[in-house]
């Protein structure tokens, strides 16, 4: 038997602005996670996928539509086994569990897929490195997602904080100081592909306006690199009050998330915005630890389903190339 996990995921800076080019910086979040378990079965009985939080049981190879959520577990089996060089598939049970809530924004398909991708390749006797998770999971986002931009994918494989641009490598970056959030959920599901489609259509018809609006967010994620380096959890947090404006006016906020926010700040938050795709799903609060006790408290009582306080504490954050941005220079930081 082989038993592997993946945590969840909070974008700190830079969503739906990534989709397009610019940076952003991601953390992975390990309170919540996947868990998959692979186990031998008698010959003849195929692979079976169990879900019980999907409530789901599927046999590989079994029709499955495209619109139903074992297509995405299949394909996630599918390209691991491909990647092993397996033709026939083996004879296992897999058993898929999750605590990361599902079209929250905390990454749960990444989260699902990358448990599945290491408990398999394990059981069948290869560790694939976390760049070849990454890469395996990442057919299974663009099921999940459509355009995705690899961040979560990406967070999740390597379990690590992450400053990403798309399709460029990536480096190792000094975190000045650790610091706390409170991650808090509205309860309302969003799905990623609708709120990533909907921006694509404003991005459309606005090319020029949208345009500047993701130069501003990711200037904004090259100021928060260079805060996160230096330790200013202060400026961190003035950061991302600025980035929730931006995500507001390309309208992936919700009233529901800007209640949820409006609480954390008053409670003493340095700075809150939204996280991940929008529209519902989870905020984070950049908070004190002293702080970080009545800020989810605060936001519980503002209508959160659950509030989660973590630590992004990690020596390195993963950083890609340099990448340009004319507008928030480092100087105006
Ligand atoms: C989703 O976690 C983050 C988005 O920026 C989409 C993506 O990067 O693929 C909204």
């Amino acid at each position: 038997m082989t038993t592997a996990y993946a945590p969840g995921k909070a974008i700190l800076f830079g969503e739906h602005a990534v989709v397009y080019g610019r940076p952003a910086i991601a953390v992975p979040v390990t309170q919540v996670r996947a868990c998959a378990v692979v186990q031998d079965a008698p010959s003849g009985h195929g692979l079976l996928i169990r879900a019980q939080d999907l409530n789901l049981e599927h046999g590989i190879g079994t029709a499955v539509s495209t619109d139903d959520p074992a297509y995405p577990l299949e394909a996630t089996v599918r390209h691991t086994l491909e990647w092993l060089g397996i033709e026939t598939i083996p004879d296992l049970t897999l058993t898929v569990s999750s605590t990361v809530p599902i079209a929250r924004g905390l990454g749960s398909g990444a989260a699902i897929a990358t448990a599945i991708v290491r408990a398999l390749a394990q059981h069948l006797g290869r560790a694939p490195t976390p760049r070849e998770v990454s890469d395996l999971v990442y057919p299974t986002e663009i099921i999940h997602h459509g355009t995705p931009s690899g961040i979560d994918n990406t967070v999740v494989a390597f379990e690590q904080p992450v400053y990403f641009v798309k399709g460029k490598p990536i480096e190792t970056l000094h975190v000045g100081q650790p610091f706390w959030l409170v991650i808090g959920d509205t309860g309302i599901a969003s799905p990623t592909k609708i709120a990533v489609g909907d921006v694509r259509r404003g991005w459309e018809q606005h090319p020029d306006q949208y345009e500047a609006w993701f130069d501003h967010i990711g200037a904004i994620v090259e100021c928060a690199r260079e805060a996160i380096a230096a330790g200013e959890i202060a400026a961190l947090g003035k950061l991302m009050d600025e980035n929730q404006e931006l995500l507001e006016a390309i309208e992936v906020s919700s009233r529901e998330l800007e209640e949820l926010i409006g609480a954390a700040r008053g409670a003493g938050a340095t700075g809150a915005k939204l996280c991940g795709a929008g529209r519902g799903g989870n905020m984070i609060a950049l908070v004190a630890p002293k702080e970080a006790q009545a800020v989810a408290d605060a936001v519980r009582g503002a209508g959160a389903t659950n509030a989660i306080v973590t630590t992004v504490g990690a020596i390195h954050v993963v950083v890609g190339a340099t990448h340009e941005l004319p507008r928030r220079d480092a100087a105006r930081c």
